[in-house]
């Protein structure tokens, strides 16, 4: 019988479609650790990783005798995983692309809408008991109807975002993507980030992570970004130069950030926690019952192709 590592623990159906092979559920919620990803390599012939599971060519290289020929990731994004090193040891790598492409841009229009119409310090007065009743001037946000959205990456998820600005909120919609997108929807395709910046309220980076994107967004995006603009994050969190982002913040270059993801996460700076006017979200991009159950399902239908000799539904 085949042996599967899932290392965190799943919504149930996710575990049901694995029955029939020997399945291991890791009980933490936290990332594995070095020894245990390596001896995880060892000792299994499928893993189904996530988030937070440093899977580097290090990790591959201290194990001596490598078992796992797949690692099935949960998760459309897999920058944890050194896929050059995976496949040099052997071992495939696959993804989840597509079952959270909406939910995703669901959670970015939430931090749109949260941060510009002040809900989180709105919240955070009211249960702390300091909301003394209505009045004509009390936290005014910022319109998001009609405004100008710039999304950096239309792959799946930036489309899906743009789409809901555009038929959702009659947002004009404009773009920075390394190739021109063929697109259902008016965009207006930028050639520089900093051009898109600067002409634009809302700025929501939607690119995968990686090596390629690290750091893409720094000091001179923030620079070029009006000083009423609005920044987005609900990609991954090195993508962006925290340090940079937190000092646009605190000198007024832009106004406010909605944030879903963090450059040290789970670190998030005290600074950032500091500001009211930052709405900070703890990696919720894809959490719905539905959603995780379907990346879930889509990792167990490439380990049972695995298991089985078939082709993976979703290699990277
Ligand atoms: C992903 O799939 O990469 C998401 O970040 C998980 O929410």
């Amino acid at each position: 019988m085949k042996k599967i590592l899932v290392t965190r623990p799943m919504p149930a159906p996710v575990i049901a479609a694995l029955s029939g092979h020997k399945v291991a559920v890791r009980d933490d919620t936290r990332p594995m650790s070095r020894d245990e990803m390596v001896a995880a390599l060892i000792r299994f012939d499928a893993i189904l990783p996530t988030i937070g599971d440093v899977f580097s060519a290090d990790v591959f290289a201290a194990a001596a005798d490598i078992r796992a020929g797949l690692l099935a990731n949960f998760g459309v994004g897999y920058n944890h995983i050194d896929v050059a090193a995976a496949r040099a040891h052997g071992v495939a790598v696959t993804n989840t692309p597509g079952v959270l492409t909406d939910t995703t841009a669901d959670l970015a229009l939430t931090l749109i809408l949260a941060t510009a119409r002040r809900a989180g310090e709105g919240e955070r007065l009211l249960r702390a008991g300091g909301w003394d009743g209505w009045h004509p001037t009390q936290l005014l946000g910022t319109e998001v109807t009609g405004k100008r959205v710039g999304i950096v990456g239309m792959g799946r998820i930036g489309q899906a975002i743009a789409q809901r600005c555009h038929y959702g909120f009659a947002m004009e919609v404009a773009y920075f993507n390394r190739s021109a997108k063929t697109l259902n929807f008016p965009a207006k395709r930028m050639s520089t980030l900093e051009e898109l910046a600067a002409a634009v309220d809302f700025l929501v980076v939607a690119v995968p992570g990686g090596a390629e994107t690290h750091h893409l967004i720094g000091t001179p995006v923030f620079d070029a970004m009006q000083p009423s603009g609005v920044f987005i994050n609900i990609a991954r969190g090195d993508i962006v130069d925290e340090a940079a982002l937190i000092a646009a913040l605190q000198s007024g270059e832009i106004a406010a950030a909605g944030l879903d993801v963090y450059e040290f996460e789970p670190a998030v700076p005290k600074a950032l926690c500091e500001m009211e006017n930052v709405t900070l979200l703890p990696h919720l991009g894809s959490a719905t019952l539905e959603t995780r159950t379907a990346m879930g399902r889509l990792a167990a239908d490439n380990i049972l192709a695995f298991l089985t000799g078939d082709p993976l539904p979703t290699p990277v």
